[in-house]
C-alpha cells in the first residue's frame, strides 16, 4: 500500500512536471521566432546588440535542452534502452561531478572492474542515478575524505550479474531512519527534497535492477546497484 501510494505521488509529480514544461515552450518558442526575426537585421544593428541577440539564443538554447531532457525523463522507459557501459557511465559521473567534490576536497577513488559486460538500459537515466548516489555520497562525507566508487563482477546462484556500488565513510545513517529513506520523499536536509533516492529505486525498477544499501551511524553508507549484464537477459 505504502508502495503504491509513493508511486502514486511520484507519478502525479512527473505528468504535472511533463505538463508544466509543455505550458513554457509555447511562450519560449515566441521569444525564439522574435529572437531569429530581430538577427534577419543583424547588419543594420550595433555590435553590442548582436551580442546580445546571440547571447539570447545561447540561453534560449540551453533552457531547451533543459526541458527535453527532463520531458525525456519523466516519460515511462523501456523505449530508449540500448547496450551500456556502467564503467563508462562512471566515468561521466565523475567528470560532472568533480567541482562538487573539490570544493570538499574529496577524493573519489575508482576501483573500476574492464572485464564486466554491457547492460540494457536509457544511458542518461542510469546517469542521473549515478549522479544522485554520488551526490548523495558527497553530502554524506566530511572534508578531505575518500569515496570509492566500484564495480564488478558477481555470481548470485549462478546467474551472472554486474556490482556498481559508492561507498562513503560520512554521517551514515540512523537505524530508525534506515526503512524511511528507500520508502521515497525522505529527507533530513535542509534544502534536500527526498527525491534523489526516489528517482534511483524507480529508474532501477524499470530495468529490474537491485537497489539498497548498508548503512553503519557514524562511520559512512555503501549504496549498490545489481545489474543484468546483457549476456543472462534472454
Ligand atoms: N550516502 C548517504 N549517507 C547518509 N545518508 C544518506 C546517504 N544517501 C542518502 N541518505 C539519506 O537519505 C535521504 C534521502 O536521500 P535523497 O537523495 O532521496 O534526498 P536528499 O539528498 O535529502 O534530497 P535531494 O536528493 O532531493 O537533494 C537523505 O536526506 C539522507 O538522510
Ligand atoms: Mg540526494
Amino acid at each position: 500500500m505504502e508502495d503504491f501510494v509513493q508511486n502514486n505521488k511520484l507519478t502525479i509529480l512527473g505528468k504535472l512536471t511533463a505538463g508544466l514544461l509543455h505550458e513554457i515552450r509555447n511562450p519560449l518558442s515566441v521569444i525564439k521566432l522574435n529572437l531569429d526575426y530581430m538577427k534577419m537585421f543583424e547588419n543594420e544593428l550595433s555590435d553590442e546588440i548582436n551580442e546580445s541577440i546571440s547571447s539570447s539564443i545561447k540561453a534560449f538554447e540551453r533552457i531547451n535542452f533543459i526541458i527535453s531532457d527532463v520531458l525525456d525523463f519523466t516519460r515511462k522507459s523501456s523505449e530508449n534502452l540500448k547496450p551500456v557501459s556502467v564503467n563508462e557511465v562512471t566515468h561521466r559521473t565523475i567528470e560532472i561531478i568533480n567541482i562538487t567534490a573539490s570544493k570538499k576536497r574529496i577524493n573519489i577513488i575508482k576501483e573500476l572492474d574492464e572485464s564486466i559486460s554491457p547492460i540494457l538500459a536509457s544511458e542518461n537515466k542510469l546517469l542521473q542515478v549515478f549522479i544522485n548516489l554520488v551526490n548523495n555520497a558527497i553530502e554524506a562525507s566530511n572534508e578531505n575524505s575518500n569515496i570509492i566508487i566500484k564495480t564488478k563482477n558477481l555470481n548470485l546462484d549462478n546467474r551472472k550479474k554486474v556490482l556498481w556500488e559508492v561507498q562513503d565513510f560520512g554521517c551514515g545513517i540512523k537505524p530508525e531512519d534506515k526503512e524511511k529513506i528507500l520508502n521515497g520523499f525522505f529527507t533530513n536536509k535542509t534544502q534536500g527534497t527526498g527525491i534523489g533516492l526516489t528517482v534511483c529505486k524507480r529508474l532501477l525498477d524499470e530495468i529490474n535492477a537491485e537497489f539498497n544499501f548498508e548503512s553503519e551511524y557514524g562511520k559512512g553508507s555503501r549504496f549498490y546497484v545489481i545489474f543484468n549484464p546483457m549476456t543472462e537477459i534472454k
